[in-house]
Parts: structure tokens; sequence; C-alpha cells
């Protein structure tokens, strides 16, 4: 079966540019592998780029299977997850000889549309669900038999009337999500939790910070460790309200990249570090807050960038 014939966002599985291995990471993907398997869907949970999506991505892609990809929605209902009839089918036809002639094809015959996850069950893809708990849980229910009797129910009316499709053998999901504390996070059924294996993801180790730092930034390996060295030294202090992750290094490296590297002496470099670790740290913007945070900024920005920070 051709993947464009599906009419859907099917990804090829293909490796992921600068993706970096390290041993925490290879550690992770090989326990993965060995859940999915298994037979078992796997979960990243963890907060915001601790690098579950693309770990996901990544891992999909070693699965070697077309991947469709969810992003969890608070407007979700069960139906957007199995799929939807469409009141009617536009057909575009581009003469192939007389390119400036274009006929469109009205079809007005109500017509069953497979929703991404129904397309990963009938041929048996990777799906990954990135944010799964955004959507309200009863929206997910329907994942409940999908997991477990490896069946995918449809009400009447849908998809030709049939009352369930059986899951394809091949077919493997991974879930992502953040920690129920986070705004816009639902609560996660227990029945649905417990069907899946759930890796907590937490911020990098020091060496794996580095390695995607430099990789994201090419900047020079000393450089990316004095930006990671800062940022965890922060993460160190807690004075954020909301913890840098490597999000953070990767921005303050392309940022001093694209201002032509780093200078340790230039005002306006120190400039671009506080901001961005001030932007990407202070949630509400609270100036009390604020002030303590630059204040605590500025100093670390003064050690590191002195090039006097521990390696
Ligand atoms: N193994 C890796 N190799 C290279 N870059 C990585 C790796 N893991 C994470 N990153 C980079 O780190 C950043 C955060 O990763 P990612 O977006 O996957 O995090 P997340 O946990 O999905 O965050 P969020 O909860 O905000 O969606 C991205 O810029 C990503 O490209
Ligand atoms: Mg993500």
């Amino acid at each position: 079966m051709k993947l464009d014939a599906l009419d859907l966002p099917v990804l090829e599985p293909r490796p992921m540019p600068g993706f970096v291995e390290t041993p925490q990471i290879k550690q992770l993907i090989k326990r993965s592998l060995i859940y999915i398997e298994a037979g078992f869907p796997v979960h990243f949970r963890g907060g915001a780029g601790t690098g579950k999506t693309t770990l996901a991505l990544h891992i999909a892609n070693l699965v070697g299977r077309p991947v469709v990809l969810i992003h969890g929605d608070e407007d979700f209902s069960s139906s957007d997850l199995v799929g939807a009839s469409e009141g009617y089918r536009k057909k575009k036809v581009v003469d192939r000889f007389i390119s400036s002639v274009l006929k469109v094809e009205e079809d007005v015959v109500k017509k069953w549309v497979d929703s991404r996850l129904t397309i990963a069950c009938e041929y048996g893809f990777t799906l990954i669900y990135d944010e799964f708990t955004r959507s309200r849980p009863e929206a997910n229910n329907v994942l409940l038999s999908v997991l477990q009797e490896k069946l995918l129910g449809f009400s009447k009316g849908q998809k030709d009337n049939s009352p369930y499709l059986k899951i394809h053998p091949d077919f493997t999901a991974i879930f992502t999500s953040n920690p129920e504390e986070y705004a816009g996070v639902h609560k996660v059924q227990d029945a649905l939790r417990d069907r899946m294996i759930t890796l907590d993801l937490d911020n990098f180790d020091k060496e794996t910070e580095i390695a995607i730092t430099q990789a994201k930034s090419d900047l020079a390996r000393e450089d990316a460790v004095k930006i990671v060295n800062m940022v965890r030294a922060l993460r160190e202090k807690g004075l954020y309200e909301s913890s840098p992750s490597v999000r953070v290094c990767i921005m303050i490296a392309k940022s001093l990249k694209v201002n032509g590297g780093i200078d340790y002496r230039n005002k306006f470099s120190r400039d671009i570090v506080t901001e961005i670790l001030c932007s990407q740290t202070s949630r509400t913007g609270d100036m009390k807050n604020k002030n303590q945070l630059r204040t605590a900024v500025k100093e670390l920005v003064r050690i590191h960038f002195n090039g006097k920070g521990e390696n």
C-alpha cells in the first residue's frame, strides 16, 4: 500500500538528524525497545524540555514502521480519535498535459474518514500520541480496548457499520505527557496508565546536556560546557519559577552562535544570556521574583562567563 494513498500525514521512518546518543539515552532507548518488543506501549512522562517528543520520534523510527502523530487536545472527543463522517469529498484533478487546466470534481456522498489512530491500528503503524493527557480522559477511553483487547470499537454508523477493527499485530503506541501539576493537563485514568509502561524522564545528565547543546548549536565543546554549567548552577539554586531545561541551553548556544560566538568580556553577549535565562525561568513576570532571579542570574553569568565556573 502506498502511504500517499491514505491522504494522511503519515511519516516515513527515517533517522533523525542531530540526534544525540549518550550512555544515558542509549539505556533509555534499549529499555523502551524491549518493552515495545514485549508488546507494551511505552509512556515518557516528564517536565517541559526533558526530551520526550524527540525520544518518541527516534524510537518510532527505530521500530521502522510508518509513524502517525497525534497531539493531545482539550477539544478532542472519542470520534476525533477513531474518525468521522464527512459531508462531501472534493477532488482536484490537474491535467498533466495542459498544466493550466484544473478540474475540480465534487462528490456529495457521505464518506467515513479514518482518523490517524484507526489508520495506525489497521495497518500496523507506530502511533505517537504526544501530550495525550491534554485530551480529556473520556476522549481517550477508546484506547483502553486498543491496548488490552487489541480491538478498536466503533459506534453504529461509523466505519462501514463494523462494530470493531482488529488491531494489526505490528501496531505500536508511544505516549508522552507532562506531569499532572502542569497547567492544561488532565489526570490519566488509572486503567489507561495501567496498560502502558511509564518511564519518568528528568533533566538529562551533564554529559548529555553538553552533547545536545553542542550538537544543536555547533559551538565549541568548551563553550557548551560553560552554558550547561551555568544552567545547572541555576537549577541547583532553585530560584526559578519554572525549571530551566536543556532547551534553555540550546537557546543560549544558538543565539550566541548567531552573535558570532561567545565573547566573555562583551556586555551584549552577557545581556543575551541573562535575558534568555530570565525569560525561560520566570513564569508570572512577578517583579519581586524577577528581580531576585535577575540578580542571581547576573552573578552566575559573571562567574561562568569569566571562565571561573567549575568545569
Ligand atoms: N537525544 C537528543 N538529541 C538531540 N537533541 C535533543 C535530544 N533530546 C532532546 N533534544 C532537544 O532538546 C529540546 C527538548 O526536547 P523535546 O522537545 O523532545 O522535549 P519535550 O520533553 O517533548 O518537551 P515538552 O514537554 O515541552 O514538549 C529540543 O530542542 C530537542 O531537539
Ligand atoms: Mg514535547
